[in-house]
């Protein structure tokens, strides 16, 4: 850390818990490569990238960053960058290649993760396991339609949760059953540049309704995720005591014209479209926002009183990923069928002219900490559970090679300075209650529908050689140095 981010910030000191985690997040998609060995079965997102002109670059997660193979030397990586806990998630079809309850289970991939939790353990890093990032066995897919299909699906979701608490609880103490299911619906199913690749647009999706399957499909992760969560608390929380929830996208909105009503409205509109959408039936009232209903009618699904009881309270903290903020603008025209957003315009620069923060290397994500600290406080007052920060991240321009300036990444550091001191002044000065920071993300990988063309790492990977050599860039060591400093000493 440099002495006027130290000065800044010598306020900050001990301020948060000393059970604090902090560390790194991934996802099994982006990360392991190994896509069809020992055993593994073919998600949706290995079709979707074998399908030509569906990933940017043209890239597969074949290989990924063969994280899958080297389990050692990343979790050594890890432990020199001095996490206290790591976010990674199971690939479903390593663990039940086909999906279903009776598909039978890949003792192969078990002993893969058996593995990887060990080695976290005995090197002092808490494992945080997530269910599922996106990555749903085709074979359900093609079965019945993946999450199209509310009553099929579930019972196959609870029993791969089932499998791998039973198999992995021991020991494993934080899970996550979904990340980002809004994430999850509106790539994949509104705006069909994500796997399952469905929506109302012809030119992009042979399939699909955008104006009705987002909303379907974002109902069966609440309700699946609620019957996991009751199968934990009923048969293996008891004895196992660990702590199980969901994670959340959002990112804050703040009004285009802050002395126009209708704008602050409409922030707060988008606030609920994006959040609450999810947050509301798990942390409030177990019902969707009205916001929703009064523009999307019957549209959005009705929880029945059971499923409602279910899910209301179904996580024991608020797991939340945000990367920026943008300024949000009321439309004047009704809403299209196809908005999922609360109707409204989202913009870079206010009324006055002002930014919402410096680009990085990906078109959506800005610098925006103000926004974070703000996002904290909403996400504290309207839902009041512990937080979780699960994911938080940036790229950056111009990465290309492991150049010496490449690996002092300035910019990369600048945003993990401004939002991790976001954290500690919302924890100091806010009273907010925020007990994980988990970046995003440990090595660039790759990400997603945009291949391997978006470096979100504090390690730079050469995807040329062979091996993917690993190459730390200094956000790591700031990263390190940044909570040295803030956390409590026990
Ligand atoms: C999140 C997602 C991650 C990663 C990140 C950066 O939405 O959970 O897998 O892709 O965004 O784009």
């Amino acid at each position: 850390m440099n002495p006027q981010t130290a000065e800044k910030l010598k306020d900050l000191k001990g301020v948060l818990r000393s059970d604090f985690y902090h560390g790194y997040a991934t996802a099994a998609t982006q990360v392991e490569g190994a896509w069809n060995v020992d055993g593994k079965g073919e998600s949706i997102w290995d079709k979707f990238a074998h399908t030509p002109g569906k990933v940017k670059d043209g890239s597969t997660p074949d290989d990924a960053v063969l994280s899958y193979y080297k389990t050692k030397e990343d979790v050594a990586l890890m432990r020199s960058y001095g996490v206290t806990g790591y976010r990674f998630s199971l690939s479903w079809t390593r663990i039940v290649p086909l999906g279903g309850k009776d598909d039978p289970v890949n003792e192969k991939g078990i002993e893969y993760y058996n593995g990887l939790i060990d080695e976290l353990l005995a090197n002092g890093i808490t494992p945080f396991v997530t269910l599922f990032h996106w990555d749903i066995p085709q074979a359900l897919e093609d079965r019945y339609g993946g999450m199209l299909d509310k009553d099929a699906y579930t019972p196959d979701f609870v029993r791969y949760a089932g499998v791998c608490f039973e198999r992995f609880g021991d020991r494993v103490k934080h899970w996550i059953t979904y990340n980002e299911p809004g994430v999850y619906t509106l790539a994949g199913y509104a705006a069909g540049v994500h796997a399952p690749a469905r929506s109302s647009n012809r030119k992009l999706n042979e399939e699909g309704d955008s104006s009705t399957e987002p909303f379907i499909v974002g109902h069966t992760e609440l309700v699946s995720h609620a019957y996991a969560v009751k199968l934990y608390r009923e048969k293996y929380q008891p004895e196992q005591k660990g702590t199980i929830g969901i994670t959340l996208h959002g990112n804050f909105s703040l009004p285009w014209d802050a002395n126009d009503s209708l704008d602050v409205e409409a922030a707060q509109r988008a606030l609920e479209f994006e959040i609450a959408w999810y947050a509301d039936p798990v942390h409030k009232t177990g019902d969707y926002p009205a916001s929703m209903r009064a523009q999307l009618g019957d549209r959005l699904p009705t929880f029945t009183p059971e499923e409602s009881k279910l899910v209301l309270g179904s996580s024991d903290f608020y797991g939340m990923n945000s990367y920026t903020t943008f300024f949000v603008r009321h439309l004047k025209t009704p809403p299209h069928i196809d908005d999922h957003s609360g109707n409204v315009e989202k913009l870079d620069t206010n009324s006055e002219g002002v930014s919402r923060g410096p680009a990085s290397d990906t078109y959506w994500l800005r610098t925006a900490p103000g926004g974070f600290r703000l996002l904290l406080n909403w996400i504290w007052k309207r839902y009041g559970v512990p937080i979780y920060i699960t994911e938080n991240g940036t790229t950056a321009k111009g990465e290309t090679e492991p150049s010496e300036s490449v690996l002092d990444d300035k910019f990369r550091i600048e945003f993990f300075e401004g939002y991790i001191e976001s954290i500690g002044r919302a924890v100091k000065e806010d009273g907010v209650d925020i007990r994980s920071y988990f970046a995003w993300t440990f090595t660039d990988n790759w990400e997603w529908a945009a291949g391997y063309s978006d470096r979100f790492g504090v390690t730079f990977v050469d995807f040329e050689s062979k091996e993917k050599k690993r190459y730390p860039k200094k956000s790591a060591t700031v990263i390190k140095e940044l909570f040295q400093l803030m956390i409590k000493p026990k």
